[in-house]
């Protein structure tokens, strides 16, 4: 039993994927010594609700200069996140010289859109990987408070995909609190729980995400730290996400939405106990599944390659013991994984160009949730006779 970060109320662990690696700690296949290792463990809060990891990882260990994530590799998050910004200037930055605040962003295309319009704005990112006017700090009470000395309140403090990895969003929470103008808004998206749960999408579980949001446990949360659930947005993108707008409470009137998400998430039973236990056990069917087949394409000779060196795919190799005897390759766009061995596993990463040289018979698309797009822009590998392998929600060729 470990303690909830939010409310301190005991989490009951549901499902333990035992001793993990790094998910972006690709490996020098040169490299000599142990690879840093945690439990990857999950539970629920029996008071507030909250899913979370019962382990934590140093945040330094993750996030830092080598940190090899770039989120404007995929085309569809590149207009997601430009529509994003067009979307708080519209709404929330029309006022005298609003300000505008994102923590993690990564390498920046919400944040240049909001610049590229003249709006003042600056970003937290520890790993200094965007351009633009970049803090390359943690978000915390204290640089929020240098920041809100220096330079006012905020009408946005924005974040995507990164509140999920704060094990301390208490200090997010009150460095928003400092920030935010009276009337501005927090506003936050990451995986939904729900999404997870309805795709047994398990390897969203991984060292980085930390919390596994659904709108009660948000709203918990938000109420918690004086704040206020006031809508709530169903994004396609990673899977099936939800952005959370949260205000101080008291300052905006919910939206019909919030109450709508409440009342499915109870009629459906989200996040209650039965239902986590449920996908415990197709969790295990998937990971039988997928290495019988692997190992059946193997033995009838077939070539199979990995798509995607995806920090989800190091809990799916590590979980169900997948290395290079089942996946001699995987390929991906990043170059700074490209030459590298995958987590754990050690499967050698190659370039996404290497994946024509020549193609497998089948490619197991780890990057799923960019499926569209992958599968669009490697049209020519199906018309060869390719086939992909798919394990969300369940184990499937297509
Ligand atoms: N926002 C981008 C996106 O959605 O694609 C990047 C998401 S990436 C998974 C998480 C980012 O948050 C990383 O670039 C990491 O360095 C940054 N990060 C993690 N903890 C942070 C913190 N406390 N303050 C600011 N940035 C943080
Ligand atoms: P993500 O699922 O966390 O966004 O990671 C996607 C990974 O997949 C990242 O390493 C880049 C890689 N990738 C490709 O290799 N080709 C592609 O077309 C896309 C969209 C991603």
């Amino acid at each position: 039993m470990s303690q909830c970060r939010i409310c301190s109320s005991t989490v009951r662990e549901f499902l333990d994927f035992g001793s993990h690696p790094l998910s972006s700690a690709f490996v020098s296949p040169d490299a000599t010594g142990e690879e840093f290792r945690y439990r990857l463990a999950v539970g629920a809060c029996t008071s507030c609700g909250m899913v979370q990891l019962t382990e934590d990882v140093p945040r330094e260990r993750l996030y830092h200069k080598g940190y090899p994530y770039h989120s404007a590799g995929s085309t569809v998050m590149h207009a997601h996140f430009e529509e994003t910004g067009r979307g708080f200037l519209a709404r929330e930055l029309g006022g005298p010289d609003p300000f505008f605040v994102e923590i993690g962003c990564n390498d920046g295309v919400t944040l240049r859109t909001v610049a590229d319009a003249g709006v003042r704005h600056l970003a937290f990112e520890p790993t200094g990987v965007a351009g633009g006017r970049v803090h390359s700090a943690f978000f915390d009470a204290e640089s929020a408070a240098e920041v809100r000395a220096a330079e006012g309140p905020a009408q946005v403090v924005y974040s995507a995909n990164t509140l999920c990895d704060i094990p301390g969003i208490g200090a997010v929470f009150e460095g928003a609190d400092i920030l935010l103008a009276p009337d501005g808004v927090f506003v936050f998206e990451d995986p939904y729980l729900g999404e997870i749960l309805a795709r047994t999408s398990f390897d969203q579980i991984y060292d980085e995400h930390v919390f596994f949001f659904t709108a009660r446990s948000v709203a918990s949360m938000a109420a918690c730290f004086g704040f206020q659930l006031v809508d709530v947005e169903r994004l396609p993108v990673h899977g099936g996400q939800i952005r959370y707008t949260l205000a101080r409470a008291g300052r905006r009137t919910p939206t019909a939405a919030v109450a709508e998400l409440l009342a499915e998430e109870a009629a459906r039973g989200i996040g209650e106990a039965a239902g986590l236990d449920r996908f415990g056990a197709a969790v295990h069917t998937v990971r039988r599944d997928l290495v019988a087949l692997l190992r059946d394409l193997t033995a009838q000779g077939h070539r199979i390659a990995g798509y995607g060196a995806t920090a989800k795919s190091s809990t799916v190799t590590n979980f169900c013991g997948i290395g290079p005897d089942l996946v001699p390759y995987v390929c991906d766009t990043t170059p700074s994984k490209q030459g590298k061995l995958t987590p754990g596993m050690h499967i050698p990463v190659r370039p996404d160009t290497a994946f024509r040289d020549p193609y497998p018979d089948y490619a197991l698309l780890f990057a799923w949730n960019h499926a569209e797009e992958i599968m669009a822009k490697e049209q020519a590998f199906r018309d060869a006779g390719g086939r992909w392998i798919l394990y969300v929600p369940e184990v499937h060729i297509v």
